[in-house]
């Protein structure tokens, strides 16, 4: 299987086995950290301990359930995923397919970075980079997904425009998000929340299909968005 495919425009560095995307000045380019950055290695522990019970009022083994099953029959595919935080992608991917992952934390793909190692992926690529502007060529990958992150997004209809220039035609995204209309608790969910009516009209709107997925778990809405 091809290795990920880079834009011939872009000039990128590696360091640490990690890949950072280089500005028309020859620096590294820098971006607004996520306001979750500072306690990146404590992360899980939030998710598990605040963000899943408090904030989605979910469960963390469900949605990671979810996951698996979905990712089950997946083998010696290309995938992208946007916004890898610390890796949690070991939990549910096979280490057969073609991995390439991005993220603004340099901080979190650290500590995702070691996790790939050690789950022996055949073929993985960590970039720090903006999901609305990704070094990769057009039309390359076969699957995309993203987990818990399309509310910190803030160009929105940008990041479904980059979904569809890397997707193949006919390729499918699949997607984790809080929806306010499912919310039951009062904490804040931080970033934009989006009803599931409002990313189905987005979606078709840049040329996919929609297709909400049964799950039930708290705020969080399960869809996959295949691109025509
Ligand atoms: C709640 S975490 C979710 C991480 C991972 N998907 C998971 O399920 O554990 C949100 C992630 O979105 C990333 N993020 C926020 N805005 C981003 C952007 N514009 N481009 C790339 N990553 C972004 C953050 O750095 C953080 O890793």
């Amino acid at each position: 299987m091809e290795r990920i495919k880079i834009k011939e425009s872009v000039r990128i560095i590696r360091k640490k086995g990690i890949c950072y995307l280089l500005g028309s000045n020859g620096k590294v380019k820098k971006y607004k950290p996520w306001l979750g950055d500072l306690f990146a290695f404590l992360y899980e522990r939030i998710m598990q301990k605040s963000v899943f019970p408090k904030k989605f009022n979910a469960s963390i083994d469900k949605h990671y359930n979810i996951l698996k099953k979905e990712f089950e029959n997946i083998h010696n595919t290309r995938i992208i995923e946007f916004a890898t935080g610390s890796g949690d992608a070991v939990k549910y991917l096979h280490n057969d397919n073609v991995y390439g992952g991005i993220d603004i934390s340099a901080g979190l793909l650290r500590i995702a970075k070691k996790r790939f190692d050690n789950f022996l992926f055949l073929d993985s690529e960590l970039f720090v980079a903006d999901v609305c502007d990704t070094p990769f060529e057009d039309n390359f990958f076969d699957i995309a997904f993203c987990n818990l992150s399309l509310n910190f997004f803030e160009d929105f209809d940008g990041f479904i425009s980059e979904i569809y220039r890397i997707l193949q035609p006919d390729g499918m995204f699949f997607c984790s998000v809080p929806v306010p209309e499912r919310k039951t608790t009062k904490a804040i969910i931080h970033g934009n929340l989006y009803t599931s009516e409002d990313l189905k009209e987005r979606f078709e709107r840049q040329g996919f299909r929609f297709e909400p997925l049964p799950y039930d778990n708290g705020a969080l809405f399960y869809f996959k968005s295949r691109r025509i």
